[in-house]
């Protein structure tokens, strides 16, 4: 359902890779909410994914920049701002790639190129568009930008690897540039962490599958998917949270509030070698 809460808005949309992406979502809801944007990635994503396809469908305009490089930047937010006549509104950083896990590097042995490429790529690249954008002053009054992120920036979560630290750094970036922002163009910037989601740059996590039903069983509402992140990237787009800003927001399902839930027991206990317990759990599950 629609509710026209993009009307008139214009945005920037980093990171549609195919049809699974987090961003693919945001771009369709965003469309179907009357915004229109400039979708981004970069040009070798275009080649191998469909993002040029989603501007065909969306009726937007597709300009390839990688996200390190601040010339590629540079003209990309020039162009933009040529292409609409003017400022934007808002933003959607969802960029994320760590050649460590893409290679098979463990935590404990990292190499030290691949993880700097880590933090430019997933982290550092916010903080390029924040800056080159702020430099063109290309973001209206009370406009709103918006990053993907993962609960491993607070707690650690087995072999997410040096990506753990890549969105620590991109939360805190919109903190310092949330202030900053906030203070001097009235503009917001929050990281929303995602439930894991089987995306492209989702399946690149080591055991993705058990993760996504461990996090299922341990959420109250089940994980967030990404049709349902893109919902809520739409209600910070929209006028509707003009207040909110410097928040890392959970659209998880309520795992992170989460310690133990019973389904996550039952699934435990079945491993156990523990009469008890088992005795335990059928006698709830008679009673539930
Ligand atoms: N999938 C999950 O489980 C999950 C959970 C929480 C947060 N996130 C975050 O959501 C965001 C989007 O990821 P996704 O899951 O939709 O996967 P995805 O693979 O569809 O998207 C990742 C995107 O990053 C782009 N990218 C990589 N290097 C780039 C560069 N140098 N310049 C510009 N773009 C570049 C890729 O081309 C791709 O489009 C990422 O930040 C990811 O960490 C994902």
């Amino acid at each position: 359902m629609a509710y026209n809460l993009l009307k008139g808005k214009k945005g920037l949309i980093f990171g549609a890779l195919n049809e699974m992406s987090i961003a693919w979502k945001v771009a369709e809801r965003a469309h179907e909410e009357g915004a229109e944007f400039v979708l981004t990635n970069t040009a070798l994503a275009a080649r191998m994914g469909s993002t040029e396809e989603l501007a065909r469908v969306t009726n937007s305009l597709f300009i390839p920049a990688d996200a390190t490089s601040v010339p590629d930047l540079e003209n990309l937010v020039e162009k933009t701002m040529e292409h609409f006549g003017g400022k934007i509104d808002f933003i959607l950083h969802a960029i994320g790639m760590s050649p460590n896990v893409r290679k098979k590097f463990p935590y404990d042995n990292l190499d030290y190129n691949n993880f700097l490429k880590t933090l430019d790529i997933s982290a550092l690249s916010f903080h390029k568009i924040l800056q080159v954008a702020k430099k063109y002053d290309a973001i209206n009054e009370w406009g709103s930008v918006v990053a993907l992120s993962y609960i491993a920036a607070q707690r650690t979560l087995f072999e997410y690897n040096d990506m753990a630290e890549a969105k620590a750094a991109l939360e805190s970036i919109a903190r310092s540039f949330g202030y900053i922002y906030g203070r001097e163009k009235h503009i917001r910037i929050n990281t929303v962490s995602q439930s894991p989601t089987l995306t492209t740059a989702g399946k690149g996590v080591k055991g993705i599958d058990a993760l996504i039903d461990f996090t299922e069983r341990m959420s109250p509402l089940g994980n967030a998917t990404a049709l349902e992140c893109a919902n809520y990237c739409i209600t910070l787009f929209s006028d509707l949270t003009r207040k909110v800003t410097m928040q890392n927001l959970f659209n998880d399902g309520g795992f992170s509030s989460m310690g133990m839930s019973f389904r996550a027991m039952e699934m435990y206990n079945k491993s156990l070698d523990c009469n008890e317990c088992h005795k335990d759990l059928n006698d709830e599950i008679k009673e539930k």
